[in-house]
């Protein structure tokens, strides 16, 4: 490509650390898209005849042909996925190819393809996180009744439903969603055109290329175009996050099937059994859906050290940018993937759950509102009671709604028979009325708000 200037081949290390088809070769068809625009332009605008056009738009298509026939001949020695397009072009129609290239550089086309894939990527992401949703909102519309402890420090707190657990989810989720589209609507400019980093004396028209390839507008200085990564790294940060939230919930997972725990069963489909202990049943899609969110980090880390301290603007350090980002992506959807087929798979025991929402004195905070509601106590006064009475409890080897009402007298003699009412899981997620509280009603009009909204 440039022996003009050079006479010798370069040495084999050179090869070797400056190839990159082996991994830019997935924004083949990103390259296509953005050549069969930019080609168009050209003639649009005058900058090449229409002869020309067309048979670079013949010989463009015959390789996307190729490409999808598996006969393209991907090559180390033209280095990247630009080089090895331009080069078959050349095979293909001859030297009139050559036009194809006015008015470009590497560095806006590069721009252009990771961005356009980056932009898919987080398209396909968000309709992925969609479907975990749903997932998500058809087991919580089963279960908008189904108590559960709710854990705080892992430690029961108070009872819950499982519907507004995964609820809770959901509106991560959803964060997560919105993160993407963000990204998204931020990245939605078009670097082509940008040129090597000053911008173009031919009167092309970067407007139309924008238009053409579905971005919002081109972007606003030729600089920042080429030297710009953000869209990559903030694509990578909401993945991140995304994936917290999936180890997240891949843990309860993990930890709700454990005998000790028992409150839900994954079916064999998402199980492994295991080769020496007969008993087993191992959720290890759970377990690397939590390892997953190390391997978004690692790559959020990787291309933030790449990106930080390059001067203007474009450095060979950015060729770095793609396997991390590919290698995120590939793994973020595997994980949501493997997380919606898992929800969907989900049996709670609800038997087993209902029983562990009750014990641990679970309604504890109940039976101090109740002292607070019907016999005017400070909180602080009811809370210390409370806490004498489980005391008591504990010592009787009982739990809270056992305890026999003369103990409770012996604490506080205006309590009465009423109180007790208060003291099952039952009436204590009832009992929580408040905007975003589990009482299933409120658990049903977030599932169905979260309905509406997705349409
Ligand atoms: N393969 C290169 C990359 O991925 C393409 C851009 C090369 N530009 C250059 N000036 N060498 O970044």
């Amino acid at each position: 490509m440039w022996g003009g200037r050079f006479s010798d081949k370069p040495d084999a290390l050179m090869q070797a650390i400056n190839v990159s088809i082996g991994f830019d070769r997935r924004l083949a068809a990103q390259d296509l898209e953005g050549s069969r625009a930019h080609a168009a332009m050209l003639r649009d605008t005058g900058v090449i005849s229409a002869a020309d056009e067309a048979a670079i738009q013949q010989g463009l298509a015959d390789i996307g042909a190729e490409m999808e026939a598996g006969t393209f001949p991907f090559r180390d020695e033209f280095e990247d996925i630009h080089m090895n397009v331009e080069a078959r072009l050349r095979e293909l129609i001859g030297p009139v190819s050559g036009r194809l290239h006015t008015a470009r550089s590497r560095n806006d086309q590069v721009a252009l393809d990771f961005r356009m894939w980056v932009r898919d990527a987080c398209d396909r992401t968000g309709a992925q996180i969609v479907a975990l949703q749903r997932a998500l909102l058809t087991k919580a519309g089963e279960h908008a009744e189904t108590l559960m402890p709710g854990f705080t420090h892992l430690q029961p707190a108070q009872p819950v439903t499982f519907g507004h657990h995964l609820m809770a989810y959901v509106e991560m989720f959803g964060r997560d969603a919105s993160r993407f589209a963000d990204a998204r609507s931020r990245m939605n400019e078009s670097p082509l055109g940008a040129a090597a980093l000053a911008g173009s004396p031919f009167p092309i028209d970067r407007q139309m290329t924008a238009k053409t390839l579905r971005f919002d507008r081109p972007t606003a200085n030729s600089l920042d175009s080429v030297a710009d990564r953000d869209f990559a790294l903030e694509s990578l940060a909401a993945g991140t996050i995304c994936a917290i939230h999936l180890s997240r919930l891949a843990e309860e997972i993990v930890i709700w099937m454990t005998p000790q725990f028992g409150f839900v069963k994954l079916s064999d489909a998402f199980t492994t059994g295991s080769s020496i202990m007969p008993q087993k049943k191992n959720p290890d899609a759970a377990e690397l859906v939590r390892a997953k969110a190390g391997r978004l980090l690692a790559s959020f880390t990787q291309l933030s050290v790449v990106m930080k301290g390059l001067p203007m603007t474009y450095s060979k350090d950015m060729q770095e940018d793609k396997v991390p980002t590919f290698e995120a992506f590939d793994a973020l959807e595997l994980a949501l993937a493997a997380m919606t087929g898992m929800i969907a798979d989900i049996e709670p025991d609800a038997k087993r759950m209902a029983a562990a929402a009750g014990a641990g004195f679970s309604t504890a905070t109940d039976l101090a509102d109740w002292l607070v509601r019907e016999l005017g106590l400070p909180f602080r006064d009811a809370h210390h009671i409370t806490g004498a009475a489980v005391k008591r409890a504990e010592t009787l080897g009982s739990d809270l709604p056992d305890l026999p009402l003369s103990e409770l007298q012996a604490l506080e003699p205006r309590v009465t028979e009423g109180v007790y009412e208060v003291l099952t899981p039952q009436a204590s997620v009832a009992s929580r009325r408040s905007y975003g509280g589990t009482a299933p009603d409120q658990v049903r009009a977030q599932i169905k708000r979260w309905k509406e909204y997705l349409g």
